[in-house]
């Protein structure tokens, strides 16, 4: 895959605190892609974090807005934030061709697609929450209908 470039258009969710982290994310992401092998490890750690601080919020904000397909959304961040680790660890034993690959062909790849797909539907879900109510704050929990 041909390095992987942030645009609106292509991209862009419509939730700018989201699409700020996505455009980072791609441009880390170039920057893995190209590293010598003796930066690729700190670099491969700078990604991590960036990624797990980029899920965090996403998990904040599924939980804000009771997204309801938090479950499945989480287990791919789960899996990415995995394979990164899986990665570091290799890369430290000397193994930096999976790595490589991960970041030029795989990662791009899937996140094309979960852009597109999984946060794009939690950013129609949060537009469309903010666009209901806005300033909203948490029911107590006892809204529950009784049976008629
Ligand atoms: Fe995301
Ligand atoms: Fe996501």
């Amino acid at each position: 895959m041909s390095p992987l470039a942030w645009s609106r258009e292509r991209l862009g969710v419509g939730v700018p605190s989201i699409d700020d982290i996505h455009r980072e994310f791609v441009a880390l992401l170039n920057v893995v892609a190209t590293a010598s092998d003796e930066k690729l490890p700190a670099l491969l750690a700078e990604l991590y974090d960036h990624t797990r601080a980029h899920f965090a919020h996403e998990h904040a904000l599924m939980v804000k807005y009771r997204f309801p397909a938090i479950i499945e959304h989480q287990a791919e961040h789960g899996r990415v934030l995995a394979e990164l680790e899986d990665l570091q660890e290799r890369v430290a034993q000397g193994r930096t061709a999976p790595a490589r690959a991960y970041v030029r062909d795989q990662l791009p790849e899937w996140f094309a697609l979960h852009a597109t797909t999984r946060d794009s539907a939690l950013a129609a879900h949060i537009r469309h929450a903010q666009g209901g109510r806005r300033g909203e704050s948490a029911p107590t929990g006892t809204t529950e209908r009784a049976p008629l």
